[in-house]
């Protein structure tokens, strides 16, 4: 399914949090947003979701405006792993991925056998099959972190927004998780947009990227793009340089640990 916004600002009060952000996905599209820390990503996520009001601008699911639709609506269609998703402590596993087909079996309806099939395929997609009766306080940060990716797949949605999905992972299932949004996407058409910070993650997983930099969109296009426009350095002031790994391969950022001063402008 489609998913697009149109010149999306964001205010928290008197801060200008995204300005004008525009971004049109096509039906399984793979899409990274960077940028460095408070640069709007989240806040991004958040409106494409329908879960901050823009004070100007439009979101779209499917062509229709995010702001018509119901939130039981919008989880028919969209899932979406916030940054730091909250849950009682003593909610278990099964129980938090259960709530992941919420918008498919309501309040009068019963789990049924295909809800059962992507609970059970949610579970396993994340490696947890063997955790599911555990509490999320029993969990490690990365188990908790493949829970809610878990209960994210389970919606069954045709798009997704993930909102750092690997930050707390090893790099074992870091690649686990990057590997099955591509399944997602390619198998499934899933359409799918990531908000993440490892620049080398973003440039071999995904098919373009939106660059943030103070709320303002920087960069629009395919990661190759990306890596000869000079922008990483310039916006994250660092050095580095991007090194070719292979002819049929997106290059590699290698980064010095020299930060360079902030930039005047
Ligand atoms: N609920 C809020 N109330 C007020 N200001 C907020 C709120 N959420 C975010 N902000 C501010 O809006 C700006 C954008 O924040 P956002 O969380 O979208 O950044 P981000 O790019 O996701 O950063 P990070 O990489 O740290 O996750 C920041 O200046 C932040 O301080
Ligand atoms: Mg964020």
């Amino acid at each position: 399914m489609p998913l697009s916004c149109s010149q999306l600002s964001v205010n928290y009060g008197r801060r200008r949090a995204l300005h004008g952000f525009s971004l049109a996905m096509e039906k399984g599209e793979i899409r990274a947003l960077i940028g460095p820390n408070g640069s709007g990503k989240s806040t991004a996520l958040q409106a494409l979701a329908g879960l901050v009001k823009a004070s100007e601008g439009r979101a779209d699911i499917g062509g229709v405006a995010v702001a018509s639709m119901s939130r039981k609506v919008i989880a028919k269609k969209l899932s979406f792993l916030p940054q730091q998703p909250a849950a009682p402590d003593e909610m278990t596993v099964a129980q938090l991925v259960r709530q992941g087909r919420f918008p498919h079996v309501g309040l009068f309806r019963s789990y049924d056998r295909r809800d059962e099939e992507a609970i059970e395929w949610a579970l396993e997609s994340t490696g947890l099959a063997g955790l599911a009766d555990r509490t999320l306080q029993e969990l490690s940060g990365g188990e908790r972190q493949r829970a809610w990716i878990s209960a994210a797949l389970a919606q069954e949605a045709a798009i997704l927004l993930l909102d750092e999905p690997t930050s707390f992972l090893d790099i074992g299932y870091q690649v686990e998780v990057l590997d099955l949004v591509h399944r997602l996407s390619r198998e499934r058409g899933v359409t799918i947009i990531m908000a993440i910070h490892d620049i080398n993650q973003a440039i071999s997983a995904s098919d373009r990227i939106s660059l943030l930099e103070k709320g303002e969109l920087r960069f629009d296009g395919e990661p190759k793009a990306l890596a000869e426009s000079g922008l990483i350095e310039k916006t994250f002031r660092v050095k580095g340089r991007f090194v070719e790994v292979a002819p049929d391969k997106p290059p590699h950022f290698d980064v010095e640990l020299t930060k360079l001063p902030p930039s005047n402008s």
